[in-house]
C-alpha cells in the first residue's frame, strides 16, 4: 500500500532544522516546501503544510504563537521545543488552550525529538513493555554536546566558571539539558501512577584544557560540560531516576556516548544502548520519522506516549 505524499515544512533553520531537511531530501514520501528562519515566520507557519516543524527554541511559552497560527492554517505541528513534550508540567492553561484549538481544527501537535521523545520516554515505555510490577526506573545518558551551536551551548552550561556556573543555574540562564519533568510525566501518566515531586541537582564539569570547537571555544577553568541528576518521588520513594552527563569532549573526561534504563519489576530489565544514540543525527531522524505518524494521529495535543513508534517511513 502507498502512502500519500505529505508537504513538510521546517521553521527555525538551526542545526536540527538542516538536519532534518537532509533526511527528508532523500524520502520521496516527503515534500519538503521549505526551511524557513525568522525572516520567513508567516510564509513557513501560513503555508497549510500537512505537517510544520517549529524547531527554534526549547520553551513553550516561545513556540505557543508558532503552533498557534500554525495549527490555525490546518497543519500538524511538531516542535522541538523540549518544553513541549508535556506542555501541562509548564503551562497548564496554554497546553489546553492549544490542545482545544488543534481538536477544533482537526490536527495534531507533538513535542518530540530524541530527549525528550524517545531516550527517556518512548524508549522507557517500550521496555516496561518487558515485565510488569514496576517498582522504578533508572535512566542514564552520557552524551557528546560538541555538535549544537553556541547559543545552545550557552543555555546548556558549557564555558562558565564555577561561580558563573552556580549564579546561572541559580537564575535559570544556565538550564542544563531541558526535558526530564516532561519524560517523567509521560511515563507516569502512561502507567497511571502521580508523582508527588522532582528534585533536581546540576553540577559543571570543569575542563583542565581548552577546546575549540567548531561553535565555540571553551577555555581552561570553565564548563566542558555538566552532570545533572533528577528524582521523581512516589509515595515518598524515589520512583523515576534520570542522570545526564553532557560534554563537549567526552574523550577528556574518559567517557563516550551511552544509553541505559534499568527497571525494577516483576522481571528486571536492563537496556544498554553502546555506543549511545547520537543526539543530533538521533533528534533529527526522530523529527523526521515522525512526520507521518502525526500526520495520521487524533487530533489534539499529544504525547509520544499516544502514539505509535516513530519509524523511518
Ligand atoms: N527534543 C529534542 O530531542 C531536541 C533535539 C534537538 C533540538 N531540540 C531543541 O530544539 C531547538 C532548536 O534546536 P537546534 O539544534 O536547531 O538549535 P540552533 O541550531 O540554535 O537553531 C535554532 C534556530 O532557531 C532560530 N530561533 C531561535 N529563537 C527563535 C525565535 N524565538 N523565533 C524564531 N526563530 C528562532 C535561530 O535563529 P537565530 O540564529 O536568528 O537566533 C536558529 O536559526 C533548541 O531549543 C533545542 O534545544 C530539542
Amino acid at each position: 500500500v502507498t502512502e500519500p505524499r505529505l508537504s513538510a515544512v521546517l521553521y527555525g533553520g538551526g542545526r536540527l532544522c538542516e538536519n532534518v531537511a537532509r533526511i527528508l531530501e532523500g524520502r520521496p514520501s516527503v515534500e519538503l516546501l521549505g526551511v524557513f528562519r525568522r525572516d520567513g515566520r508567516e510564509r513557513a507557519l501560513r503555508l497549510g503544510a500537512d505537517v510544520v516543524l517549529v524547531a527554534t527554541t526549547s520553551f513553550l511559552s516561545a513556540v505557543a504563537d508558532d503552533i498557534r497560527l500554525a495549527v490555525e492554517s490546518g497543519s500538524n505541528v511538531i516542535t522541538s521545543a523540549e518544553e513541549a513534550a508535556f506542555p501541562w508540567a509548564v503551562d497548564e492553561t496554554l497546553a489546553d488552550e492549544l490542545d482545544g484549538l488543534a481538536r477544533e481544527r482537526g490536527v495534531t501537535i507533538l513535542g518530540g525529538g530524541l530527549n525528550p521523545g524517545f531516550s527517556f520516554d518512548a524508549l522507557v515505555l517500550t521496555a516496561c513493555g518487558a515485565t510488569w510490577d514496576v517498582e522504578s526506573i533508572r535512566v542514564g545518558r552520557v552524551v557528546w554536546l560538541g555538535g549544537f551551536s553556541a547559543s545552545i551551548l550557552r543555555r546548556l552550561g558549557i564555558g562558565y566558571s564555577a561561580d558563573e556556573f552556580a549564579a546561572g543555574a541559580a537564575t535559570g540562564a544556565i538550564s542544563g539539558h531541558i526535558g526530564f519533568p516532561q519524560s517523567m510525566r509521560i511515563v507516569a501518566q502512561k502507567l497511571g501512577v502521580r508523582i508527588e515531586r522532582i528534585e533536581r541537582q546540576i553540577v559543571p564539569t570543569l575542563t583542565p584544557s581548552p577546546i575549540e570547537l567548531e561553535s565555540m571555544p571553551v577555555a581552561a577553568g570553565t564548563s566542558g560540560g555538566f552532570e545533572q541528576h533528577y528524582t521523581a518521588f512516589v509515595d515518598g520513594s524515589p520512583w523515576f531516576e534520570a542522570l545526564f552527563t553532557g560534554h563537549v569532549d567526552l574523550a577528556a573526561i574518559g567517557a563516550s556516548p551511552r544509553d541505559e534504563i534499568r527497571i525494577v519489576g516483576a522481571s528486571p530489565v536492563h537496556l544498554v544502548l553502546d555506543p549511545g544514540l547520537g543526539s543530533q543525527a538521533g533528534s533529527a531522524a526522530v523529527v523526521a520519522n515522525s512526520l507521518r505518524r502525526v500526520a495520521a494521529a487524533p487530533p489534539g495535543w499529544l504525547t509520544v506516549a499516544d502514539l505509535p513508534p516513530a519509524v523511518p517511513l
